[in-house]
């Protein structure tokens, strides 16, 4: 017996080993987990609750509730200026499994995806679980960890097939503009290309940014598919309710798929899911307060340390923090701040770019007092050093 290549060669989430080290230990400020430390809204627990108590515990459809994709495809119409009705939506367990299926319905094997690098872990990971080859592109703090049109360009070879978005980005906090997305998108239409635009961060933006999808550039409603996820617009991880938004005919290949997968996503998460689109976007709004205050802090904080630089990300909640000026590589910066200081950080080589190991990756889905507590104690690491 032997257990399939695939399986055992794709590596462990590191940014997992990094919590469970963290949650061994006492006393440790943890800036590494990408999940909101607020609650969802009493609204959303009651549609739950109300849920269980009418016993609304069975299977949904494979596409999810109906009311559910009406709601969230009236949603997104207003978000996009595009009309998408109910059969251009699939609802899914979390982001994750719209990006999985997704990828499922698009790659076959051999096939480039292409991804800017950093990039979110789980990306490459997804695209080798489908027997596809992860392409990344290296993207630069000079500018601003952002994809440039024609770094896409470049990487474009006769196998690519799918083109990864993620604006605002795990891990960086990059946003990519407008003006970029067009020149991308087209881009995606002169060599064919199908675009995953993961929009799971895209209400979490600062400084007045605007919203912007490349779906709204012209040909690429038809070759798009917007993932999203009411994890973090509402805070609701633990609900495993996401979204596929595209073509019908790939939103049917993917509710085709979903069947053998997990059959249909939580059905009271989705009662919950439906009053988080019709009553919690004020509440997402108050949030991405607190995370621009946070973000504001610890930028001023962080590039107040010794040895220690950062640009100010646009959106979400990570920043990408230059730690090249300690002479320490990442992990050894990681594991000696965890040891010695008690402060839980991601080494940025995780992410899949070259530069990596020069940038620790950091959390601010924490409170303003950890958030202090765990500079104190990083500036005093870094002094030390
Ligand atoms: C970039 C990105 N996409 C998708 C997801 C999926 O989140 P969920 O499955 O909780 O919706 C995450 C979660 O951290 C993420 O960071």
């Amino acid at each position: 017996m032997d257990y399939c290549n695939m399986a055992k060669e794709i590596p462990a989430s590191p940014i997992r080993d990094m919590m469970v080290r963290a949650a061994a230990m006492e006393d440790v400020i943890s800036f590494t987990v990408g999940e909101p430390d607020f609650t969802p809204t009493e609204s959303i627990i009651e549609a739950a609750k109300t849920a269980l108590d009418h016993r609304d515990i069975r299977y949904a459809p494979g596409a999810g509730l109906t009311e559910l994709r009406e709601v969230y495809a009236q949603y997104l119409s207003e978000q996009v200026g595009i009309s998408y009705e109910a059969e251009n939506v699939v609802v899914t367990a979390g982001g994750m499994s719209s990006l999985f299926l997704s990828l499922l319905c698009t790659v076959n094997p051999g096939d480039e995806v292409l991804m800017s690098a950093p990039y979110f872990t789980n990306y490459s990971q997804m695209v080798r679980m489908c027997y596809g080859v992860p392409v990344p592109i290296e993207v630069y703090e000079e500018d601003e960890f952002i994809l440039t049109p024609e770094a896409v360009k470049k990487a474009i070879t006769p196998r690519t097939k799918v083109l990864m978005l993620n604006s605002p980005c795990n891990p960086t906090g990059g946003v990519i503009s407008m003006d970029s997305l067009k020149e991308i998108a087209k881009i995606a239409v002169e060599y064919d290309l199908f675009v995953l635009s993961d929009e799971v961060y895209r209400h979490i933006l600062f400084d007045g940014e605007k919203y912007a999808s490349i779906v709204m550039q012209p040909g690429m409603r038809e070759r798009t598919l917007i993932i999203d996820s009411c994890s973090k617009t509402f805070a609701m991880t633990g609900f495993r309710i996401g979204f596929g938004a595209g073509p019908k005919e790939w939103i049917s290949l993917m509710t085709k798929l979903t069947e053998g997968v997990y059959s249909s996503a939580p059905t009271v998460g989705q009662r919950a899911a439906i009053e988080a689109y019709k009553s919690g976007l004020p509440y997402c709004v108050e949030m991405v307060k607190q995370y621009e205050k946070r973000r504001n802090y610890l930028y001023e904080r962080l590039n107040q340390m010794k040895g220690i630089s950062c640009i100010k990300p646009k959106g979400a909640f990570y920043i990408f923090v230059n730690i090249s000026g300690t002479g320490l590589d990442a992990v050894e910066f990681s594991n000696r701040l965890l040891d010695e200081a008690h402060v839980a950080v991601v080494p940025g080589g995780n992410f899949g770019s070259k530069g990596g190991d020069r940038y620790v990756r950091m959390v601010y889905a924490t409170s303003m007092e950890n958030i202090k507590e765990g500079c104190d104690r990083m500036e005093k690491f870094c002094s030390s050093l």
